[in-house]
Order: structure tokens, then C-alpha cells, then sequence
């Protein structure tokens, strides 16, 4: 038995296209495997524990739980209607994952890879609690980016271990943390050094994206985990008042969930996860988890006795419209509001995701190349050729009894040696090219045939080239069957196989004589108007977030018009005593000279500013500072807090106006 498992989605929110990377294709590949007659298991589950569920919940006013219901039923409901079919979807949170995550930490201990450490965390004053992982920001020590307390994700990427983030701060209050010592528990990572050397190098398969990133970290940046956290919803460590962190308990569920598969099926999870050095099972993930599946994740395995993962394949990110995914940004495609919604094939989305480009490299998705890749190849390459065939048959024959040619069935087989070929290496790209290239094939040789000539003169001829036809419609269906599940299913019945039980050399096995009705058509277009549709949507939704992101509403001319703003000469500058700030200045804005009072006088000396030209906010409201009274505002550049000065491009009037 072969275990195929998928990277566990949080259930913090709804499902978007960056998910799909991961399990449509996984999908795909025991689907494909099916038909080459393997036995396969395929789970998947709900990520459930975790700080961001916890800081959701409170923000909603509910418990983690309800939060975690809710996305929990929510995911199962995507991946039913986009046909990803697990044997088994579980949760983290439940009691089959607790019972098993603390049977492994204790094994961890008992071997000696746990140990108990004082370190300085995160503490909120004011809430009056430890900051653990998101509900602290900061900077990130590595590269200087804005960082969560678990994760530099707007930087270098790198994971943060407890207590490592800079300037943190409390998320929830928005206070300035202190540091406060805590015990905390540590997996001793770097014990498994060498064994993850040789692992990485010699023994672990998969992507190369993966292989080569894991093999440049085991050897520059390996360190011990702290494995715990104060927080009460997650998995308690024994004997502590503490929970372990979410990235113990989550891949953990790939072991539990495969025992209550198991227990389902009457099958014995421990000839998987129990039976010696290597075991055939195969992580999908992105490229954005491989640290934890292909360090973290062996490691503890090893640790603990366990079998070990034959194959991580990792799918490169995805981006929406040429900008890298974003959910804040707006560069996003949700599933069900945006996809599902909107009525579109879900086989759509199945193909285009396989079929855009290799699943090591970044993917794209844009409403123009969805309508094309729709409207030019699924339709315009496989949907007419099916239709065509299937219409022309059933209006001249209905019963089909000929021989198919020797060159269809070589070219069928041809085509069947490149998608198991193709399947073996993970190239889904490769596999659905393979079957659009037999679909080309079937059109040039319906076209070259010319059955609509050979009807009026040699019918038995004709016969013949339409049963060569139809043995492609059936190899069609087949091959295309794991990549567009829904309609290839109603082609398979259409046409009278059962498809959950073909294999992929059914479709050399010569359809002797078979009864048509008439066809239905399979692929319905994709039109302009719904893609415009589509991508206004989406930059409505971008120009929203951009909008909340500068915290400012979108203004028009009128209401910048009532600005005055002039370019003003300073004459004179002093400073204001008992201001480290403050200076008064004089400036001379046209019509008028004006006393002004600006907060630069710790960048700038009053010498330095005097002939100066700069930007003058005219019509402000008097204002008095340090008993000074000002009239107008000098604009200058804010830069970390400190003002830079702002002149013309050259020598202009004192009064000009800037618009
Ligand atoms: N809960 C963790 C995984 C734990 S596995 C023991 C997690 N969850 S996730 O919801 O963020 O992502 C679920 C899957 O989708 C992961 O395989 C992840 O790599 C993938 N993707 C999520 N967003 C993605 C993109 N924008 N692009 C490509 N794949 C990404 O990570
Ligand atoms: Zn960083």
C-alpha cells in the first residue's frame, strides 16, 4: 500500500487558488496511479491548532473550535466540488491526534531528544501574558524585515524560534513587549545532522526543489526546536502547563489519520508507518513548507522509531495576475466566492493548474489565459474532436462495428508510455500535454480520413475510421479522466465503461461494436464577458486593499483643491527654547511673510535652512506651539520619523503654487 498525503490546510479561512497548488495535483497523481493499478491511500485533514486560529477566534468573539468547525466543513465542501477525493479527510484537534502526537513526544523524550531550557520570550505587560509565534510582530534579526514572532514572511522567509524576534510587540494591544524567562522544551534538532545529510543526499526522492533547498539548510542553519508554547487550545506536553507548537501536532495527523483510515478499511496502518527505514509515502507540499517536511519532520520521525517518507514533492508558489499571491494585497482567487460561483467547470481549474507549467515552477493564473487555455484547448483541441466523432457516429451508424488501425492503437500506446512516464517524475504538465497531443492526433486523422467523402462511397470503409475514432474518444476519456474527473466520468458512462475501475491499458483493448445516442456536448465556452467580469472583481478588489493598506480613502481633484500649498522662502530661523524640536521660522510666501513654527530643528541648524525654498501648507488653521503661534506647515519627507527637506528643481517664486 502506497500513502499519498497532502500538506494539512489551516482551518483559519476559506480555500484559495494557492491551495489548489497542492491538491489538485496530488489528486491527479492517485488518480493517474489508480489507473497504472496501484493501491493507493490518500489523506488529508484539517490544520487545527496554532496561534492564528487562536488570535481569529478571539477577534470573532467564538472558541478555536467553532473557528476551526467552520473552515473544517468548508474545505471538505471545496474539495468535494472540485472532485479531490481523500479515503480519509481527519482534524488535528481531534482525540485520535492527541492520543498519537503524545505518544511520539514521549518516545522523544524517553530517547533523549527532548530537553528543558530557560529562554527570554515575548511578555506582554498590559495583557499580562507570553507572546507566543503571531501574537508578537517585530523585526526579524536575520534580514531586518517586518516579521511575525514564528515566521519572517515578508522577508527572508526564514522560521523564527521563540524569543529570536527584535523590537516585538504585542499584536492584540499594540504594546511594546518586555522580555520575561520562561522554561521551555527543545527538540534537539541538531543530534540528526548526519542522518539528515545522508538522508537528503541518498535516500529521500522527490522534486528537486525541495532535495536542493533541504540540503542547503541541513548544512548552513540547523537548530534545536523549541517545541512548546504558552497557550491553552493546541496539544498539552506531558507534565507541563504548556501545548506543543502547531508544527509537532500538524504532520503528526498524516500518522493518525492513516490509523483511522486504516481502522475504516481493515487495513494495518503499521505495515506504513511501522515497517522499517523507508516507507512508500509521498508528501505533497509547497515550496513554502519543505523546512518542516523535509528537516523538522525525518528527524522527529527518526527520533521516535518511526518509518521514514520515500518522496516530498513540492509545487512552486502561486501568483495571481503576475503579482505574487497576496490575500491582504487582493491578489487572490477564492475557490467557492470567486470560482465555484461564478458557475465554471471545475475541471477547468484542474487543468489549467496541472497544465500551465512544469509543478516545480511558479504558476500564474490570469482570467485571459484561463479563457484561453479553456476555448483553445480544451475545447477548440479535445472537447470537438470528442463531440465531432461522437456526433458524426450516432447520426450515420448509431452501432459502430469496425476495425481500428494498427497506427492508432501504436500511437495510443505511444501516448500512454509518455504519461506514466511523465506521472513517475511528477511532471503533471507533461501527462495532460501527452493527451492533448492525442486529441491533435485524432483531429488530423478524422480530417485526413474525411469520413463525411467515404459515407457516399464506401460505408464499411467509413465504419472503420470512426471506430479508429472512437477507440481515441475511449483513450481520451481515460488518460484525461484524472486531470477533468467530471466530465471524462460522464463520457466513461456516456460511452458504457465504468471508469473508477479502468486502467490505462483499457485503452488499447479494441472496442469491437458499440451502440451510441445521441451525444451531448462536454465543454461549455468560456465568454469574454464573464472574464471581464471576472478581473473587475478582482481589481476592485485590489484597488480596496491598496486603499486599506494606506489607511486613506480614494479623494477627488475638488477636495484636493482646497489645499493651498505654495512654495515659500525661509528669511529667518531660530530655535524655540525648551524645544529640542521646534523652530521658528519666517517665510516669506508671496503676498505675505508669515511666522511658522516646524519640527526640524534636531536635523536641520537654523544657518542651514535660512534662503532655503520649500512647500508651505498656507490654509491650515493657526496653531500655537510651545506658546509660539504658527501659521501654515512646512511639508517635508517623513524618513523613519525624521524630516528631510523638500526644494524646487530650481530657483522659483516665493508664492508658486504647487497643484
Ligand atoms: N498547515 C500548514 C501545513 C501543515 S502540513 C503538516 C500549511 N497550511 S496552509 O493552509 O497554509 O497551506 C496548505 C497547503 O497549501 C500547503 O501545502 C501549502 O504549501 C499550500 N499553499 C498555500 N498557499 C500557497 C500558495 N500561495 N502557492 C502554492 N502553494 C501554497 O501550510
Ligand atoms: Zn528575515
Amino acid at each position: 500500500m502506497k500513502l499519498v498525503t497532502c500538506g494539512l490546510p489551516y482551518a483559519n479561512g476559506k480555500a484559495h487558488i494557492g491551495h489548489l497548488r497542492t491538491y489538485v495535483p496530488a489528486d491527479v497523481y492517485v488518480r493517474y496511479l489508480r489507473l497504472m493499478g496501484q493501491d493507493v491511500l490518500f489523506i488529508c485533514g484539517s490544520d487545527c491548532h496554532g496561534t492564528p486560529i487562536v488570535v481569529n477566534a478571539e477577534k470573532e468573539g467564538i472558541s478555536p473550535k467553532e473557528l476551526v468547525d467552520r473552515y473544517h466543513e468548508h474545505f471538505q465542501k471545496i474539495f468535494r466540488e472540485l472532485g479531490i477525493e481523500f479515503d480519509f479527510y481527519g482534524r488535528t484537534d481531534a482525540e485520535y491526534n492527541h492520543r498519537r502526537t503524545q505518544e511520539i513526544v514521549k518516545r522523544l523524550i524517553e530517547n533523549g531528544y527532548v530537553y528543558a531550557k530557560e529562554i527570554e520570550l515575548a511578555y506582554c505587560p498590559k495583557c499580562d501574558r507570553f507572546l507566543p509565534d503571531r501574537y508578537v510582530e517585530g523585526i526579524c534579526p536575520y534580514c531586518g524585515a517586518i516579521a511575525r514572532g514564528d515566521e519572517c514572511d515578508q522577508g527572508c522567509g526564514r522560521h523564527l524560534e521563540p524569543g529570536e524576534i527584535k523590537e516585538p510587540r504585542c499584536k492584540i494591544c499594540g504594546s511594546k513587549a518586555e522580555f520575561r524567562k520562561q522554561k521551555h522544551y527543545f527538540f534537539k534538532l541538531t543530534a540528526f545532522k548526519d542522518f539528515l545529510i545522508d538522508y537528503l543526499e541518498n535516500k529521500l526522492q522527490g522534486t528537486e526543489n525541495a532535495l536542493n533547498y533541504a540540503r542547503q539548510w541541513v548544512k548552513s542553519e540547523l537548530r534545536d526546536w523549541c517545541i512548546t508554547r504558552n497557550l491553552e487550545w493546541g496539544v498539552k506536553f506531558p507534565g507541563e502547563d504548556l501545548v506543543v507548537y502547531v508544527w509537532v501536532d500538524a504532520p503528526i495527523g498524516y500518522i493518525s489519520f492513516t490509523e483511522e483510515a486504516c481502522k475504516r478499511k481493515g487495513l494495518d496502518w503499521k505495515e506504513i508507518w511501522l515497517n522499517g527505514e523507508i516507507s512508500d509515502i509521498t508528501h505533497f507540499i509547497g515550496l513554502d513548507i519543505v523546512y518542516h517536511h523535509c528537516i523538522f519532520w525525518p528527524a522527529m520521525l527518526k527520533g521516535a522509531g518511526y518509518s521514514l517518507p520515500k518522496a516530498v514533492v513540492a509545487s512552486g508558489m502561486v501568483k495571481v495576475e503576475g503579482k505574487t499571491f497576496s490575500k491582504t494585497r487582493g491578489y487572490v482567487v477564492w475557490v467557492e466566492d470567486d470560482y465555484l460561483k461564478a458557475g465554471f467547470n471545475p475541471d477547468y481549474l484542474r487543468y489549467y493548474i496541472v497544465n500551465y507549467t512544469s509543478h516545480e515552477k511558479d504558476l500564474n493564473f490570469s482570467w485571459k489565459v484561463f479563457r484561453d487555455k479553456v476555448n483553445n484547448e480544451i475545447i477548440a483541441t479535445l472537447g470537438n474532436f470528442i463531440y465531432r466523432v461522437l456526433h458524426f457516429a450516432w447520426k450515420n451508424f448509431g452501432r459502430i462495428e469496425g476495425k481500428v488501425d494498427p497506427v492508432v492503437i501504436d500511437k495510443i500506446a505511444e501516448i500512454k508510455d509518455k504519461i506514466v512516464s511523465a506521472i513517475n517524475r511528477w511532471e503533471f504538465k507533461e501527462a495532460s500535454d501527452a493527451f492533448m497531443e492525442l486529441a491533435t492526433f485524432g483531429n488530423e486523422f478524422f480530417q485526413s480520413s474525411k469520413p463525411w467523402d467515404l459515407i457516399k462511397e464506401d460505408r464499411d470503409k467509413c465504419m472503420d475510421v470512426l471506430a479508429s475514432c472512437i477507440q481515441i474518444v475511449k483513450a481520451l476519456v481515460i488518460f484525461a479522466y484524472p486531470v477533468m474527473p467530471k466530465t471524462m466520468s460522464k463520457l466513461a458512462e456516456f460511452l458504457g465503461f465504468d471508469i473508477a475501475n479502468a486502467r490505462l491499458e483499457d485503452a488499447l483493448k479494441p472496442i469491437e461494436s458499440i451502440e451510441l445516442k445521441k451525444p451531448f456536448i462536454p465543454f461549455e465556452k468560456v465568454d469574454d464577458k464573464k472574464i471581464e467580469e471576472m478581473e473587475r472583481v478582482m481589481l476592485e478588489r485590489i484597488r480596496r486593499a491598496e486603499e486599506a493598506e494606506s489607511g486613506k480613502e480614494l479623494i477627488d481633484i475638488k477636495e484636493f483643491e482646497k489645499l493651498d500649498i505654495r512654495i515659500g522662502k525661509i528669511l529667518k530661523a531660530e530655535r524655540i527654547k525648551g524645544s529640542k524640536k521646534l523652530m521658528r521660522l519666517e517665510v516669506d510666501i508671496g503676498n505675505e511673510v508669515r511666522q511658522i513654527v516646524a519640527g526640524i530643528a534636531e536635523v536641520y541648524k537654523p544657518e542651514e535652512v535660512v534662503g532655503k525654498l520649500v512647500p508651505v501648507l498656507v490654509n491650515i488653521k493657526p496653531a500655537k506651539l510651545m506658546g509660539v503661534e504658527s501659521r501654515g506647515m512646512i511639508l517635508a519627507a517623513d524618513v523613519n520619523g525624521k524630516p528631510v527637506l523638500l526644494h524646487p528643481d530650481r530657483e522659483v517664486p516665493p508664492g508658486s503654487k504647487i497643484r
